[in-house]
Parts: C-alpha cells; structure tokens; sequence
C-alpha cells in the first residue's frame, strides 16, 4: 500500500510491556482473558446470547443472528427490548432507584445530582412533552444541546417512545447543523439558549435559528434555558423546556420494540461526500455497549465512572448515556473547557467526586502536558483506579504522562480503538492483559480483526495495511440511513465478506495492534472526527472561493490540523486579510473546530485525470516527502 505521510509512526517495543499488579488482577471481572477469548471466537452466537440473558427483555430472541441478507445482519431476531428499560425501568424497583446516575457540574460551578428515580420522571415527562411535539414512533429529533443532564434525557425520552434521535455535536455550526436536520427530516429540534465552555458563551438558540432560516421542515424547537441570555424566538415554533415540562405527566410507558428497531442517528464524516447518518438499533447495541463497559472499565456499583467525552459524538452515546445508565453505575459530566479557569479543573474534579475511572482522548492529555506536572500531581488523585483513551493513536510520550502523573503508576490504560460505525470498544486492553503504551492491544471478545493488504491478503507481523473486521458483531451500525447501498459500498465492498475500517495499523508479533491512522479523506483534529469535503464545500461557498482542497497534517497536541489550498474566483486576490476571513467563515459555516490552520492560495490543484484532487500529492509536498507514484496525476 502507498505510504500515508500523514501518521504518527508507533514504535513497536515488545519490551515496553507494563504489567497488571496484583489488586488490579484480583478486582478484574475477566480472570483468564484467553479462555474467554478463545470461547467467543468459536462459540460467538453462544457468547453474545449469554450476554443478552444478562438484560432484561420484554420477549426473548428466536434467534441470535441472522445473516441471510448480509451486510445488513440482524441481531437477536424476534426479541423485543427497550434500551430505556434497561437503562431506567429496571433499576425502579429495585434500591438503585435512590442511587446517583449523574453527577454534573457547570463550568461556573453549580452543581446537580440526578437519582435514577429522578431520571425516570424526568425522562417520562419529556417524553409526554416530545408526543405533544407531534413526535411519533420512527420519528427523527433533532437534539443541539450544551454539556447538560438535559441532553441525555431528551435522548432517552426519544428512545422511550421508539423515536430515533439525532444528535449534532454542540461545537458544530450553522451549515452542518442545518445539514443534519435536512437529512434526517426533523420535525422537532432540541436546544439551549446557550452553552458555557472556557469563559465563553456558545449561542447555541442562534445558531439553531441561523439554520432554520434555510429550507426545513421543523414544527417545533423546544429550548432548555442554561445561561439566561436574551434570545431570538419564533412564536408558535419555539417552547421553552421548564414551561413545556412543568405540567407533563412523569408517566409514560415505554415502548415495547424490536430488537432491529433504530434507536439513533449520528452524522459522521465519510470518504467522500456528505456527512453519513450512521443507525443503530436497540437490542444488538444495548448488548454491546454493556458487555463491553463492564468487561473493559470492570464497573462495580460503587465506581464513579467519568467519560469525559462530548455526549455529541459515539462515545458520549455509547458511554456517558446507554451503557452507564444500563450498568447502574454513578457518572460524572462536566460542562465546560477541561482548564478553565485552571488548567486543574478536570483533576479537581476528579479530587472532589472521587472519580474511579477516568476515559478521556489524546488531545486533552497533550493539552494538559503542555501546563506540567504539578497540576495533577497536586490533586489528590487516589481514587482513581483506571484510565481510558479514545479517539485516536495515543502517541507513547503522552501514555506515560497520564499513566504516571495521572493514574499515579498504578492505573492500567485502556486504550479503546473503536468507531461511530462499531457501536462499541472493538480492540482494547482488558484489565489483566499486559499493555505496551501506544497500542490497542487486541480485539475484544468475539471481534475478528485482521490486517489485510491492498489485495485482501493477511499482512504479516508488524507490516503495515487495512484494518478489516471479519464477522459481525451486535454493536455494529446496521446502515446509513437513507443510503442502504451506501453502506455496503463503503464498508463492505472492498474486501467482500469483510468491514472495512479506514484504518491503517500494523500487528506485532505478540498479536497486538498498533493503529497508523485514516486511509481515507477522513481528518481527526483533536479526537473530533471531520472530512475533506465538508470543509472544502464550506470553503467554496464564500463568494471569493472557486475551488479548495482540504488536508489533515501531524500537530503535536491536536493529532492533526486542517490545511487548506484555495483557487479564488476572477477579481478576487490573495491577501492575508482573505486568508484570515476564510478562515473564519468556514468557523461560522461549520463550527470552530473545522478552522484551517492555514489557507494557501493556489492558481491550480493536482488532480487525477477524472478530476479527483490528489490530497495524498497536496500532503506529501506540505510535508516535503516523496510524492508517490504519480502516474495518474493529470500533468
Ligand atoms: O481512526 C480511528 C480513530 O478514530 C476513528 C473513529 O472516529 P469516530 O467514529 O469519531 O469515533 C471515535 C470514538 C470511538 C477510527 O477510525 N480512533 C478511535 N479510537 C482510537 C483511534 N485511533 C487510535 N487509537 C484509538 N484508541
């Protein structure tokens, strides 16, 4: 395979490995990780069964698997399940009911406690608050929220009546909002007035209203009030939330659905195009999301568990809302900038709720180095048993940092590799295997990984290629909404019989995985997932712009940064002052983080012959490496 310039080299050291101790050994729920390993593999249908009788079902499955029109396999067939019924409903009968699932903290301090019997009412009446909405079974919402408890109920209100939610990460802005809504037809969109992250107010109500300006179909946007800031409002559209809340009915039952029924929507970027709305179904995705929790974080009741993901992306999905909530474990959520107003705020926090585990990306742990030492150091970090990385290759400098100055050289780190598209952890450390800094480990329970090269052939240790999956597994997104054949073009054609990541990564000889990094037009800047063409549309729809293309290049804190080479329109020229604004717009367009780092302007781009831009030819020259094989460049 061509060579990526843009990746972060790992350093495949088979002495770097760091060891369980004793008590981590003793608490882990998995004793012997090979023996369930081995049985998962051979036995899966009877792994993911047992696992399933673990939750509660209003019917149980006829059967486990069903592949007969695959890729689009359907998990526990017949069954009928609610997520929100495990998530909540079970839990009120039993003591958990008086047990904190949210622990939450604004950035200015305030603070709330949400017993899961409180989530339950509060869950119930938004749900009674959604139906009045005119909201139905299948119905797609849209939710554009702030860092609030607010934000899971609405998703779980949505799941309650067999709605499928939608939720657009807070950071993103006008275009890819109004974007997402369009797509999913959404009748009703959930906001804030606004959101508070390091110092500043993110007008969240008027970027709802900016995108309502465009074409829609929305009857409803219904605003939760967090900052108390004056806002723009449509008569007869917009509802407050304490106002729409404030006479429902706690009561409300939940759904009876099928396992294969959709829970949710989540946009992420692709190779190419428009941004893909990944769906994901209850019962395989309930199943998933819980035995990989409780297997790789090893949850007890008595955890204070903190992902401090955003609840916008997958991992917020999977692991602040669906999976804690069905373990019954207590969560932290924090709502603001992890330094803000110090660069101690997040080890604070952690100090003040005797947080157990804490599952954060690479970005934020670079982010922290660059402050020193002593900020954690200077917290009392005891409680913390496990640590967890997400979103990106965790470069070993930065492992080190955390695992020592963090977890206090006592904390093994789970350095999860997984995707919107898996639904779940797919190569991770358990507690008990031994960990190298930098490397995934190897593939969960009943998780087929295998490293193939260009023509499909498994790569031998420590060659680089494609990271494909073999057989399915329950967490997997079931399609693209609205784009079936989109799907199995995209992760199911290039090798046939197998899911294509995107990934380049490399096995050790030990079997250990060690993620390269994105083989497609797929950007990550700071964990946060973003494509070439959404920013090359935002760019080209300034009026100055006549074409541009749009690169991710190694950053040291951020894992990559957006540069960008503009072609500007006849009577346009470049200045530093354009640079600047383009820059700029494409923040308003599709939110801060999606900023170029740079705009260059170009009088010609290198393209193939049918007119592809050759981004692979556009990073090798900003980087001065070799520009490949070049034979189908068009001159
Ligand atoms: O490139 C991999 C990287 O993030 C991509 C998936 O992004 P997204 O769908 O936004 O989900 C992120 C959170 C699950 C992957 O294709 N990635 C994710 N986790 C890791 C990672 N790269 C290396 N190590 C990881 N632990």
């Amino acid at each position: 395979m061509t060579a990526d310039p843009n990746r972060t080299e790992p350093k495949v050291s088979h002495a770097d490995l760091y060891h369980p101790s004793d008590a981590v050994k003793r608490a882990a729920r998995i004793k012997d990780w090979e023996a369930m390993s081995r049985y998962a593999a051979d036995h899966p249908e009877a792994f993911w069964a047992a696992r399933a009788e673990e939750l509660g079902w209003y019917r149980k499955w006829d059967k486990v698997l069903d592949s007969s029109n695959a890729p689009f396999y359907k998990w526990f067939v017949g069954g009928k399940c609610n997520v929100v019924h495990n998530a909540i409903d079970r839990h009120q009968s039993t003591p958990k009911r008086n047990a904190i699932a949210y622990l939450w903290q604004g950035e200015d301090g305030s603070e709330r406690a949400i017993a899961y019997g409180e989530l339950a009412r509060e869950v119930g009446k938004f749900a009674n608050v959604l139906k009045a909405s005119g909201v139905r079974k299948g119905d797609r919402v849209t939710i554009y929220m702030g860092r609030v408890p607010e934000l899971p109920i609405a998703m779980l209100a949505c799941a309650k009546i067999g709605a499928v939610h939608s939720v657009v990460y807070g950071g993103f802005s006008v275009d890819a909002l109004h974007g997402r809504i369009q797509d999913s037809s959404s009748k009703v969109v959930v906001t804030c007035d606004g959101a508070f992250v390091s110092g500043k107010v993110v007008e969240l109500k008027q970027i709802v209203d900016d995108a309502l300006k465009r074409e829609n179909g929305v009857t409803r946007v219904i605003c939760f009030k967090r900052t108390g800031r004056e806002v723009g409002w449509v008569e007869g559209r917009d509802v407050w939330w304490h106002e729409a809340m404030k006479d429902a009915s706690p009561e409300c039952a939940t759904e009876q659905l099928d396992a294969e029924d959709p829970l949710f929507i989540l946009y992420t970027s692709g190779s190419t195009g428009k941004p893909k709305a990944l769906l994901h179904t209850h019962g395989g995705y309930s199943v998933y999301t819980y035995t990989t929790l409780r297997y790789v974080f090893d949850l007890r009741d008595d955890d204070r568990w903190w992902c401090a993901a955003d609840p916008g992306w997958i991992t917020g999905h999977s692991y602040i809302v669906y999976a804690p909530l069905m373990a019954g474990v207590t969560s932290v959520i924090y709502e603001g900038g992890p330094t803000y107003p110090q660069p101690d705020r997040w080890w604070k926090i952690v100090e003040q709720y005797k947080v157990s585990v804490l599952y954060c990306a690479p970005t934020a742990i670079r982010g922290f180095m660059r402050f020193g030492p002593e900020w954690p150091r200077n917290r009392d970090l005891s409680s913390l048993r496990l640590l967890g990385s997400v979103g990106e290759p965790i470069n070993p400098e930065a492992w080190k940092w955390f695992y020592e100055n963090v977890g206090g050289g006592r904390c093994p780190i789970m350095d999860t590799w997984w995707q919107t598209e898996t639904g779940g952890f797919m190569i991770t450390p358990t507690p008990v295997l031994p960990l190298k800094p930098g490397s995934g480990t190897r593939p969960f329970f009943g998780i087929k990984a295998e490293i193939v090269n260009e023509m499909g052939e498994p790569c031998k240790p420590d060659e680089e290629g494609y990271l494909t999956i073999l057989a399915p597994w329950p967490g997997m997104a079931r399609t693209i909404y609205g784009d079936a054949e989109r799907y199995r073009q995209t992760y199911w054609n290039r090798y046939p019989g197998r899911y294509f990541t995107g990934d380049s990564a490399r096995m050790d000889a030990d079997g250990y995985f060690w993620i390269i990094g994105r083989v497609d037009d797929v950007i990550k800047v700071s964990g946060y997932r973003l494509g070439t063409a959404e920013v090359e549309s935002a760019l080209v729809s300034h009026p100055a712009v006549a074409e541009a293309a749009a690169i991710g290049l190694p950053h040291e804190l951020r894992g990559n940064t957006i540069y960008t080479y503009v072609i500007l329109r006849a009577g346009h020229e470049p200045s530093p002052e354009l640079a600047e604004a383009l820059r700029q717009h494409v923040g308003k367009e599709m939110g801060p983080i999606a900023k170029p780092e740079k705009v260059e302007f170009v009088a010609k781009l290198p393209k193939t012959r049918s007119g592809k831009i050759m981004r692979r030819v556009l990073k090798a020259r900003a980087q001065g490496l070799p520009e490949g094989d070049l034979t189908t460049l068009e001159e």
